[in-house]
């Protein structure tokens, strides 16, 4: 499988630091994407790519909505699977132990009440397979919790800090894009002690059909995601890069070798692949693959030199 890239002199360094966590390269998948590595593990080797982000835990475990909860749209597809999850305890015993010894696995937590988030974060604390923990503040399709604690700084504030007292891991807090800015959203979780941010969630969306004048998704609203939201994240994560210390983890709508390259140049220092994996299970790896040929294209020796390296005029 890696024997299919070119090896060379020129072999460019791929190697980043997410959050004081190492990774083999910027590449991991979105939570939700990839459900828990077991489901994407006949497909690919999940140790080639930097890492995965399982989908997000609560304490107990969710049913989530009724369908239709997917629909695709152009360029993407909306989704209100409204955060179905084993729950935390099934996670640890039954999930991670799958999974190889040589994946990175960030786990991801959604609850509907902050002391129920960090509750969460303390029984993934002191795992040693867990990597890291992003916080998801930004769940578009839920009632209570996720993109509620997102969207109002003070709630976002507070989330955070209970997190990082409950959390003995590397936190990244995924923000959301349903905010007049972003910036002072990722400013809140800096000063809270968070690790790093992720962004972006997906865009809170509705699609009719006009035959039966009903919602597409049963749920009504759900969250775009996909190319279609690709440049509003890049704009997002070159707000947010430019206005934190902290590092970005980017993400909306990476299909291809540059379209990660584009989240880099915008100060992110790693990106996550999210809906490219239902069109193509392996889209994480040729990301990855595309990211390094870009590289040797353009004489690059070191993944890290193209991390915030836009030319503005
Ligand atoms: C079907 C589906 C389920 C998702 N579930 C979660 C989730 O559980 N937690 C979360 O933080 N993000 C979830 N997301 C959002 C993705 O992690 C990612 O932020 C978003 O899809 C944007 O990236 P993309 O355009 O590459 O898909 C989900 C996305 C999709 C398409």
């Amino acid at each position: 499988m890696g024997g299919a890239r070119v090896s060379g002199p020129a072999t460019p360094e791929l190697t980043v630091e997410l959050a004081g966590v190492r990774l083999r390269n910027p590449v991991l998948l979105a939570s939700g994407t990839c459900g828990y590595g077991e489901e994407l593990a006949p497909f690919l080797d999940l140790g080639e790519l930097g890492g995965i982000v399982a989908k997000s835990l609560s304490l107990e475990p969710r049913v989530g909505h009724p369908p239709p909860r997917i629909w695709e749209t152009p360029a993407g597809m909306m989704n209100a699977i409204g955060l179905e999850n084993v729950g935390v305890e099934a996670f640890l015993k039954e999930k991670l132990p799958r999974l190889d010894e040589g994946v990175t696995v960030f786990a991801s937590v959604f609850e509907t009440e902050i002391d129920r988030y960090a509750e969460v974060c303390r029984r993934l604390s002191g795992e040693e397979r867990v990597a890291g923990i992003e916080l998801n503040a930004s769940c578009p399709h839920v009632e209570k919790g996720g993109m509620e604690f997102g969207q109002d700084p003070a709630s976002l504030a507070s989330l955070v800090r209970a997190c990082r007292r409950a959390a003995d891991r590397p936190l990244l807090v995924k923000l959301s894009p349903n905010v007049t800015s972003v910036a002072e959203m990722a400013r809140v979780c800096e000063g809270e002690g968070a690790d790093g941010v992720s962004l972006i969630n997906s865009l809170q969306a509705l699609d009719v059909n006009v035959e039966t004048r009903r919602p597409v998704l049963r749920n009504v609203l759900g969250g775009l995601t996909g190319p279609a939201i690709r440049p509003v994240a890049l704009r997002m994560v070159y707000q947010v890069a430019r206005a934190v210390r902290i590092p970005v983890c980017g993400m909306g709508g990476i299909a291809s070798g540059e379209d990660a390259v584009a989240f880099l140049l915008c100060g992110a220092t790693a990106v996550q692949v999210g809906t490219a994996n239902y069109v193509n299970p392996r889209a994480g790896l040729e990301v990855r693959d595309g990211i390094e040929t870009y590289c040797r294209r353009h004489g690059i020796s070191r993944v890290t030199d193209l991390i915030g390296a836009l030319e503005v005029p």
